[in-house]
C-alpha cells in the first residue's frame, strides 16, 4: 500500500492521474497539494473528494516547511510531481513564472525529500521521488530525424522546456549526490478530459463550439506526438513499479500529426456528433455544425509562436521493452472520447474560461 503526494493534482494530468490511481489502486492513500492557479481547478477532483483515503492540501511547492511537514503528518512514500507552469505561449510572455515554480519549486521539493526520507527521525528507505517531464525539454527534429531517446542530448528551446530541463537536472543530481530515489518521465503531447482550454485540442473544440476563429500558428505544419492522457498515467504507474531508480523513461504512443491535421480532424468529429445528436445544435446554437455550415471555414492563419518547435516525436522504446508499456487508446479512439467530454461538460470549460472558478477560490482561501 503506497501513500502519494501528488504535487499539481487539481492540474490536467495530475487530475487525471489522482482518478487513474486511486480506481486502480483503492487503498492507497492519496494527498494532493496544489496552489490553484489558473490551470488549477478543484472541481477537477469531485470525483475522488469525499474519498477517506483522499485529502487535498491549498499550497504552494516553493514552500518547503509545508511539503517537509505533509511528508511527515502522511507518512507519504513516494513523490509524485506534476505540478509546474506548462504553457509555451505563457512562458514567452511572462518566463518569471517558470522559473519560480518549475524550477525553484522542483527545487524545494528535493531538499524537503531529501531533510524527511534520507535525514529524519525515521529513514524512508522505499521512498521514491518520480518528476515528471517534457519531451520538449529534448529541442525540436526535422522531419527526417529519428525520435527522441533517453539518450537525445537537451537542447530546450522555449523558458518553459528550459525551466522543465532544469528541474530534471536537479533531480538527476539529487539522486547522484545524495542517494535520492528518483525516476524520470518525459512525455509528448498529452490530450483528454480537463485539459485547459488555452492548449491546442481543447482550445479548437470549444472555439468551434463558440463559433470562434480556429488559430493556426504558422504554416500549421509544425508535428506534435499526441497521448491520450490515462496513457500517461499508465506509463507512470509502470514507471513507479517496475522502473529503475535513477532512470529516465520516455511515455509516447508512436501518433505524429501536424498541428492543421489535427484541427481537421476534430472539426470533422464535431460535425458528425451534430448529426448524430440533434440536441447539440440546441445546446451549441452558434456552432457552424448547428447550421450545417462547413467547421474548417473557421481556420485562421496567425502570426508564428516565437522560436516554435517544428517537431516533437518521441521513442519509446526503452519503456516498451523494460516496462512492457503500451498505451490502450489509439488516436482514433482517444480523440473522440475527448471531443465527446468537452460536448458533455459544458459547465467545466466555461466556468474555467469565464473566471468563475477563479473567483470562487478567492472566496474559499483567503
Ligand atoms: P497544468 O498547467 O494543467 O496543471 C499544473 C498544475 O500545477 C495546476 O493545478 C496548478 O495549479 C499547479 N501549480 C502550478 N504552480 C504551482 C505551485 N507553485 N505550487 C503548487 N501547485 C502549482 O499542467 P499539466 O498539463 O497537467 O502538466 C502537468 C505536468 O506534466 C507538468 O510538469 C508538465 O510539464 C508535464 N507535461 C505536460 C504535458 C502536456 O501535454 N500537458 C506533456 C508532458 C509533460
Ligand atoms: P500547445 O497545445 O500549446 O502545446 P505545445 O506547445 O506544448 O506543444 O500547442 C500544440 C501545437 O499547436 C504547437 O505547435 C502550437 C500550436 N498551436 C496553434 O497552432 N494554435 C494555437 O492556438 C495553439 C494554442 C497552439
Amino acid at each position: 500500500m503506497k501513500k502519494l503526494l501528488v504535487t499539481g493534482g487539481a492540474g490536467f494530468i495530475g487530475a487525471n492521474f489522482v482518478h487513474y490511481w486511486l480506481e486502480k489502486y483503492p487503498s492507497d492513500n492519496v494527498v494532493v497539494v496544489d496552489a490553484l492557479t489558473y490551470a488549477g481547478n478543484i472541481a477537477n477532483l469531485d470525483r475522488v473528494k469525499n474519498k477517506a483515503n483522499f485529502n487535498f492540501v491549498y499550497g504552494n511547492i516553493c514552500d518547503q516547511a509545508l511539503i517537509e511537514k505533509l511528508l511527515c503528518d502522511h507518512n507519504i512514500d513516494t513523490l509524485v510531481h506534476f505540478a509546474a507552469e506548462s504553457h509555451v505561449d505563457r512562458s514567452i510572455t511572462g518566463p518569471d513564472a517558470f522559473i519560480e515554480t518549475n524550477i525553484m519549486g522542483t527545487y524545494s521539493l528535493l531538499k524537503a525529500a531529501k531533510k524527511v526520507w534520507l535525514e529524519g527521525e525515521r529513514i524512508f528507505e522505499k521512498h521514491r521521488f518520480h518528476h515528471v517531464s517534457t519531451d520538449e525539454v529534448y529541442g525540436t527534429l526535422s522531419l527526417t530525424d529519428p525520435a527522441f531517446t533517453e539518450d537525445t542530448a537537451y537542447a530546450p528551446n522555449s523558458p518553459y522546456s528550459a525551466s522543465k530541463a532544469a528541474s530534471d537536472h536537479l533531480v538527476r543530481a539529487y539522486h547522484h549526490t545524495y542517494g535520492l530515489n528518483v525516476t524520470t518521465s518525459n512525455c509528448s503531447n498529452n490530450y483528454g478530459p480537463y485539459h485547459f482550454p488555452e492548449k491546442l485540442i481543447p482550445l479548437v473544440i470549444t472555439n468551434i463550439l463558440h463559433d470562434k476563429a480556429l488559430p493556426i500558428y504558422g504554416d500549421g505544419q509544425q508535428i506534435r506526438d499526441w497521448l491520450y492522457v490515462e496513457d500517461h498515467a499508465y506509463g507512470i504507474d509502470l514507471v513507479l513499479q517496475n522502473g529503475r531508480v535513477g532512470e529516465n523513461y520516455n511515455i509516447g504512443g508512436n501518433n505524429e500529426w501536424t498541428n492543421i491535421e489535427i484541427v481537421k480532424t476534430i472539426s470533422k468529429l464535431v460535425e458528425q456528433e451534430f448529426l448524430k445528436n440533434k440536441e447539440l445544435s440546441k445546446c451549441f446554437p452558434n456552432a457552424k455544425a448547428a447550421m450545417e455550415e462547413n467547421t474548417e471555414s473557421l481556420i485562421t492563419y496567425v502570426k508564428d509562436r516565437l522560436g516554435h518547435d517544428r517537431r516533437y516525436a518521441i521513442d519509446a522504446t526503452k519503456t516498451n521493452n523494460e516496462l512492457s508499456y503500451k498505451p490502450n487508446e489509439s488516436f482514433e479512439t482517444g480523440i473522440a472520447k475527448t471531443v465527446s467530454w468537452y460536448l458533455n461538460n459544458e459547465e467545466w470549460w466555461q466556468s474555467v474560461m469565464d473566471g468563475s472558478y477563479q473567483n470562487w477560490i478567492t472566496e474559499q482561501y483567503s
